[in-house]
């Protein structure tokens, strides 16, 4: 099993290119089911949720291969419309095939994702805005079977913004019949780069980062290339990594309005961040200023995606700061490995009170999910002693071989085998 380990005490110096965005390229992949053809898409960061995708494309049909870090993909010989139950169960995500795969076959089934370590993540989204569109669905026996004979275009309201069912049901829509609009849409800059990036293929989508998502829909689509955007939670962990670890850096490849929340916040606490361009350089000497109160919230509020992250560079603030949780209600797994590490945090109803303490001590602890795992590193880089991150296929999902990352900016770590 690997691991990492970490010596920590170093401040980090240098400069890093951030990598290209899961959370965009993933539904942009999906999306490449809307067309027959050969596309290109740049800037896909190697990353195990990625290699799921891709196998479920290669395997419905499509001619895939991934060098460098473009992807391309042959769509024009798909048949399959069952997403494979295997792979559906090793990412939530495959769920993104559902809309393209019913808008093109007029059919396709998927086994029912499970539950997962952040909280329940229900589909009811996915299923009533699809449903919306005039297709039929059967959920037996653990598969989800919906079918179609053409989508029509209909007025969808989302209970609440959620960012996968925007994305599936805008997916959906492109080849639908008639005009759709998503009310109390979703509002991430990955759902900014699917409309750019279905535009491109010759869709009718505008309103993406707005609350309402309006698709005329168009009877068919073509291949094209496409590069995706920058990931703003891998920037937002190394803006917080040097808040953290302190020392100065720059990253490159960035869109600073994508994490502007983050930004104002840690500026506030005492990091310094000069804005070039695609480039920040952030500086950091002392300890972290406590925060109030920070609220995860859809975009363009907090990201629920950084708050195990945030949660780790305020445990070693000057003063005591509360951090509730919205989008996810169990998402404070990270909360028990970091008081094995140092910290003081009491977690009541959603709310997470941070009391900062002066110092991390080097430990062995396990990542439950991702950004859990992200939070480890960080915390292990301001740790005296050796910390020891297990588990760490978790951070594999997200984040492109963040120890080759976090060396390059001199951190003291290695991936090791236990
Ligand atoms: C996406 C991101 C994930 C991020 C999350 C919230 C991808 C691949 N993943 O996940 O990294 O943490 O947004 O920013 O882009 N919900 C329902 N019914 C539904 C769908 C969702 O009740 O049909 C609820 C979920 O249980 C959760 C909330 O909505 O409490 C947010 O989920 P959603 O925005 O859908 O997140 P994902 O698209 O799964």
């Amino acid at each position: 099993m690997e691991a990492f380990a970490i010596e920590g005490g170093k401040p980090l110096s240098g400069t890093l290119r951030i990598h290209g965005a899961k959370n965009a390229a993933l539904p942009i992949l999906a999306a490449t089911v809307l067309a027959e053809g050969q596309f290109e898409i740049h800037d896909v960061p190697h990353l195990k949720d990625i290699e799921v995708m891709l196998k479920i494309l290669s395997e419905i049909g499509a001619k895939v291969s991934h060098k460098e870090h473009c992807v391309s993909i042959d769509t024009s010989q798909i048949h399959e419309t069952h997403v494979p139950d295997e792979l559906m169960g090793q990412m939530r995500s495959s769920i993104f095939l559902m809309g393209p795969l019913l808008a093109r076959f007029g059919e396709v089934t998927i086994s029912r994702p499970g539950g997962c370590a952040i909280g329940e993540r229900r589909i009811d989204l996915h299923l009533s805005g699809l449903t919306a569109l005039g297709a039929e669905y059967v959920d037996a026996e653990g598969y989800i079977t919906f079918r179609s004979k053409s989508l029509l275009g209909n007025k969808i309201f989302l209970t609440f913004p959620s960012v996968g069912a925007t994305e599936n049901l805008m997916m959906a829509a492109v080849l639908a019949e008639g005009t759709t609009s998503i009310c109390n849409a979703a509002r991430e800059p990955e759902i900014v780069d699917l409309q750019n990036f279905l535009n491109a293929m010759g869709a009718k989508v505008r309103g993406a980062g707005t609350d309402t998502i309006v698709i005329e829909g168009v009877p068919k689509l073509a291949s094209v290339s496409y590069r995706v955007i920058p990931d703003r939670i891998v920037t937002g962990t190394h803006l917080l990594a040097v808040g953290i670890a302190k020392g100065h850096i720059e990253l490159h490849n960035t869109v600073p309005d994508h994490v502007t929340a983050l930004i104002e916040m840690i500026r506030g606490s005492g990091v310094e961040i000069k804005v070039r361009h695609d480039i920040m350089e952030i500086k950091n000497t002392s300890r972290p200023h406590p925060i109030n109160r920070i609220m995860t919230s859809p975009y363009p509020g907090f990201p629920t995606d950084l708050q195990a992250q945030m949660m780790a560079y305020l445990s070693l603030a000057n003063g005591t700061s509360l951090m509730k949780e919205t989008v996810f209600e169990g998402r404070f797994k990270h909360v028990t490995e970091l008081e094995r590490m140092g910290a003081s945090i009491y977690v009541d109803l959603g709310t997470a009170f941070i009391r900062g303490v002066d110092k991390f001590y080097g430990a062995s602890v396990e990542a439950s999910d991702l950004r859990a795992g992200a939070a480890l590193v960080l915390a292990g880089l301001a740790a005296q002693g050796t910390t020891c991150v297990q588990q760490i296929h978790h951070i594999d999902r997200g984040y492109e071989r963040i120890e080759r990352q976090l060396q390059q900016l001199g951190a003291s770590i290695s991936r090791i085998n236990i």
